[in-house]
Parts: structure tokens; C-alpha cells; sequence
């Protein structure tokens, strides 16, 4: 059962739950992602293995993380405000082995109740949001004292030349293509800026090996949100 905070208007809710329209890079990433899932699954499972109890996954996208998570969940929450592929989380919601709950909503304004969940999963949606300080605020409110995030994220890349390929993909035609993605942000940053102690993370190239891309320096980690916080 979803602890979803009501709204008055439907006119209000559904202009928020459409608030992420991106046809395209729905369609394209349904293909993409599930061609990835040989590379993809490893990082998957470790990204939300020993998981347990209420778990939020925020853009769950077409919902591929939702056959691993282990059996000691006892809910998650799968928000995803892109109608196609939330149509597809849908799908692989019903496969899933434990119950997963697809709710349309944004990031940035998460549909649920304070300090509901045991931990909140971000994978590959850090690069997209509109506002990131604003989500990682959202996640720190959603997720109690002592929480987990879990993270999988492409992010800056450690070298200059790389790093100013990123820098101009940014300003000009990735977010554009790719439904709003950014190929350069510093998610370990943004993860401590917001509050987060950062308690293991590694990085990790994609594809592993061969041509390095824009998108192909990632972090794969645990944040926690301290047991004593104000927010
Ligand atoms: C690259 S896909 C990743 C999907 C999925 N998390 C995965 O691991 O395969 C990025 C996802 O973030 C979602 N997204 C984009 N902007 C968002 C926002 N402001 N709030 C929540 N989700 C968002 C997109 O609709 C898409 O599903």
C-alpha cells in the first residue's frame, strides 16, 4: 500500500504525473536498455542486493531492476513519470517476485509520505532529473533516519579531456537526444551536498572494455541518511 499524499485536483496531479515527457527516448530506451542487460544484470544485482523492507525506486524506467530484488523486500514503490515506459514497468511489476506498486509522479516532488521507506534506489535517473538538489532532498525526506540509497549512476569523468567532451555534450545535444540526460554531473557531490554519508561506493567503466564514451564512467554505492538529522 502506497502511502501517496492526495491531491485535490485531478487536473493539478496530472499535469505533474506527465510533468516528464520524452516519447522518443522511451521508445528508444526500451530497446537500448534491454540489449545492456547482459553488462547491466551483474550491476543490478549488486546495486540491490541485502536490500530489505520498504524500498522507493525513483524513474524506474521500463522497471528491468525489478527481478532483482531479493526476497527480504517487502514492498517497493516504483515511481516513473514517463507514460510509456511506465506502462512498461507495469508489466515487469507483474513478473516481479516481490510486489512492486508503478506510481506516476517526478523526482523532484516525490508522491509519498515522509520517512516511509527503508531505503530508496537511484539507478541511471540522477543524470536526468531536471533539479538534482531538489530530488536528493526528496530522497532525504522520504527515507528514514539511517536509510540507505542505493546508487547507480554515469557521472563526471575523472580526466580534463574527457571531462570537457562532457561539459559541452551537456550544453548542446545530449539532453536534447536523450531525454534530458546529462553525461557530466558530480553525483558524489550532489550526494554530500544534500546530507548523505557516503559509506562504500566504487567506480566502474561501461562498457568494461574497449572505447571509452561520454556515458562510460559510473559509481555504484550505498548512501545513508544519518540516524541524527534535522530534515
Ligand atoms: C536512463 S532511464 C533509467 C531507468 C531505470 N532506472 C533503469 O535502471 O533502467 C532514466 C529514467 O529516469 C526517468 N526520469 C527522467 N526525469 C525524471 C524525473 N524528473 N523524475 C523521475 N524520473 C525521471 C526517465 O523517465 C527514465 O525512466
Amino acid at each position: 500500500m502506497v502511502d501517496r499524499i492526495p491531491s485535490p485536483d485531478r487536473k493539478v496531479r496530472r499535469a505533474s504525473h506527465d510533468a516528464v515527457s520524452h516519447p522518443l527516448f522511451a521508445r528508444y530506451y526500451a530497446r537500448f536498455s534491454k540489449r545492456a542487460e547482459p553488462a547491466m544484470a551483474p550491476v543490478r544485482a549488486e546495486l540491490l542486493g541485502g536490500l530489505s523492507g520498504r524500498v522507493i525506486e525513483v524513474g524506474a524506467g521500463n522497471g528491468l531492476n525489478f527481478a532483482y530484488y531479493p526476497g527480504t523486500v517487502s514492498e517497493v514503490v516504483a515511481i516513473e513519470p514517463e507514460r510509456a515506459l511506465r506502462q512498461l514497468a507495469v508489466d515487469a511489476a507483474v513478473r516481479a517476485e516481490v510486489p512492486v506498486d508503478v506510481v506516476p509522479g517526478a523526482a523532484e516532488a516525490l508522491p509519498v509520505k515522509s520517512e516511509g521507506y527503508d531505503a530508496v534506489v537511484l539507478s541511471i535517473v540522477l543524470c536526468s532529473v531536471r533539479d538534482v538538489a531538489r530530488t536528493l532532498a526528496e530522497v532525504r525526506r522520504v527515507v528514514r533516519p539511517g536509510g540507505e540509497v542505493r546508487f547507480f549512476e554515469h557521472v563526471r569523468a575523472p580526466r580534463r579531456g574527457m571531462r570537457n567532451v562532457q561539459r559541452a555534450l551537456d550544453r548542446t545535444v545530449w539532453p536534447r537526444l536523450f531525454g534530458g540526460c546529462h553525461v557530466g554531473r558530480d553525483t558524489l557531490g550532489a550526494l554530500r551536498d544534500a546530507g548523505f554519508e557516503l559509506v562504500a561506493h566504487r567506480a566502474l567503466l561501461m562498457p568494461e572494455r574497449g572505447l571509452r564514451m561520454p556515458t562510460s564512467y559510473c559509481v555504484l554505492g550505498v548512501a545513508r541518511r544519518p540516524e541524527l538529522s534535522d530534515a
